[in-house]
């Protein structure tokens, strides 16, 4: 099966960017970490990563006719103003788990709304990068 992995806008500055709240690991880290692991679950991984809103929602409408199974999204700050990223996940039907590194919850008040949330499977926010290795360890889990 195939699983899409998806980083919003800023997330290709992972590893630089305040790293005190998203840590010092870049995205090309997590994302050979995720294939490495898709590899040993016996999932094909997909990547992307873009800061533009129109060439996520484009990615997300290429994934049903590759036959993607799961997407794992990062949407970074569309997250709290995207209803077109929303209505696409909505619109292919392709079930999804929506990642946070940071706990939203304990940050600004205009990160505490999502979107997407009441549309995903599953959320994770906090567990730093690890929250996407173990997103993808309960879409196998969902897989088998
Ligand atoms: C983020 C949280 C968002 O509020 C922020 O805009 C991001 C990253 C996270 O992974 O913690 O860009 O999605």
């Amino acid at each position: 099966p195939k699983v899409l992995v998806i980083n919003g806008p800023n997330l290709n500055l992972l590893g630089t960017r305040e790293p005190v709240i998203y840590g010092a690991t870049t995205l090309a880290d997590v994302e050979s970490g995720l294939r490495a692991q898709g590899e040993a679950l016996g999932i094909e991984l997909l990547c992307f990563q873009s800061n533009h809103e129109g060439a996520i929602v484009d990615r997300i409408h290429a994934a049903r006719t590759e036959g993607v199974a799961w997407i794992l999204i990062n949407p970074g700050a569309y997250t709290h103003t995207s209803v077109a990223i929303r209505d696409a996940l909505a619109g292919v039907a392709i079930p999804f788990v929506e990642v946070h590194i940071s706990n939203v919850h304990k940050r600004e008040p205009f990160r505490h709304h999502s979107y997407l949330s009441d549309v995903a499977e599953a959320v994770m926010a906090g567990f730093g990068v690890h929250g996407y290795g173990l997103a993808l360890q309960y879409i196998a889990l969902r897989l088998s």
